[in-house]
């Protein structure tokens, strides 16, 4: 197993010192091979805690640290090629994307405005904006449609997801190198929103290398208008070449709300907001994953499944005292629950949850709305 792993981290460092391009294939096949040894392990061991244990372990951790190696080197690369490689980002090619259970509207950031002279618009209601994350594009995402489907059901908000055209769906390394001028657009468009909309009622939310632009965006807002975004949830933020200035951050917005599925792997371990929501503690792994995809996209599963109503309360986190405390999964502090908007926020506090392998994953969740076979939320004409 150690020597396999070995050679997995020789060919991965070979890949990614001689063409960068190469990095999209590369954690496809990172994410791939991790899949498939958990496939094996999963036949062999007598029960799904012991899996869990066993993969965390033998595979989950020592990828941790290939991952740490790959960042380094990546983040080096990308210093020393600079902006040379790739072409600039066309911001009339960024939009929003209005969805309501039946349509799709699509508005050029500069034109924002007019999202008013829609009858779909409900200038009073909240306004999410949704940032996928790597090779989605706005019409073939995952995540959006299970976050348009929540907000639809619940039917309080006008829901925009971000089209950010072909931008995130290249290698990885561009999609890395892209996220600043996406969120420059974004930025953008928050300006535009503002005239026609109070900002307190914007909230943004970003998967993996979404959670990156929706914090950059925030801080380009600020340095726009003086003002500060209120609400920012980051999900699963992307850890693999991302400067430290890239990622999304406490001074994003009045809240920066994190939560963290696949610590080290393909998720950021450090505390990034306000408020750290850890969902396995730091092991690689989500419970019931067995592999880095699953597990990095179980922040967006645990968020919609939060979503529906009836389950406000359906994922409350114990406070933990310190980062070792996370470590030792030793987290008995105070409560909060997912999402929860009465935090009194003083600098950031870290947070373990207690999941179920299964849907429904919160422990108080009680609304089975998000099940697959529900109508809510999608067009029923
Ligand atoms: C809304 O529509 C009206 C009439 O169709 C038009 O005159 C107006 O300019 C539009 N407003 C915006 C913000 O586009
Ligand atoms: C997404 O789908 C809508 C409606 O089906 C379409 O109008 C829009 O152009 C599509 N956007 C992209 C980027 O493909």
């Amino acid at each position: 197993m150690s020597c396999s792993l070995v050679r997995l981290n020789t060919v991965i460092l070979l890949l990614v010192l001689f063409n960068t391009g190469v990095e999209a294939g590369l954690i496809n096949i990172f994410a791939g091979v991790v899949n498939m040894v958990a496939k094996v392990l999963s036949n062999f061991a007598p029960s799904s805690e012991t899996v869990s244990y066993a993969t965390n372990m033998v595979i989950g951790y020592p990828l941790t640290a290939v991952a740490s190696v790959v960042d380094k080197i990546c983040t080096i690369g990308l210093g020393i090629k600079g902006h040379m490689l790739w072409g600039e980002v066309d911001l009339t090619h960024i939009k929003f994307q209005l969805r309501t259970a039946c349509s799709k509207y699509t508005y050029s950031l500069r034109d924002a405005r007019k999202l008013l002279n829609n009858s779909d618009f409900h200038p009073s209601r909240k306004v999410v904006i949704v940032v996928s994350g790597w090779t989605q594009t706005v019409n073939n995402s995952d995540t959006i449609d299970k976050m348009a489907k929540v907000f639809n059901c619940r039917g309080d908000v006008n829901f925009l997801a971000l089209d950010m055209d072909q931008y995130l769906a290249t290698f990885y390394i561009w999609a890395v190198q892209n996220t600043d001028s996406i969120a420059l657009g974004l930025a953008q468009g928050l300006t535009m929103l503002k005239e026609v909309i109070p900002i307190e009622n914007v909230q943004l939310i970003g998967h993996s290398l979404g959670a990156h632009i929706v914090g950059r965006a925030g801080r380009y807002f600020t340095e726009k208008t003086g003002e500060k975004l209120p609400y920012i949830t980051g999900l699963d933020p992307a850890k693999t070449c991302l400067a430290a200035e890239q990622r999304i951050g406490r001074g994003d917005a009045h809240k920066v709300e994190i939560i963290h599925s696949n610590p080290g792997v393909l998720g950021i371990a450090e505390p990034l907001g306000h408020i750290d929501l850890y969902a396995s503690f730091l092991r690689p792994f989500a419970n019931g994953c067995m592999g880095v995809i699953c597990s990095h996209m179980r922040a967006v599963d645990y968020y919609v499944e939060f979503l529906y109503p009836g389950n406000e309360r359906g994922f409350i986190a114990k406070r933990c005292a310190s980062w070792q405390h996370l470590r030792a999964e030793q987290c008995t502090g105070q409560n909060y629950a997912m999402g929860s908007k009465d935090y009194h926020i003083r600098g950031g506090s870290i947070f373990a949850l207690d999941l179920n392998p299964r849907p429904p994953y919160g422990r108080g969740s009680i609304s089975q709305c998000g099940a697959r076979r529900s109508n809510c939320g999608l067009c029923q004409r």
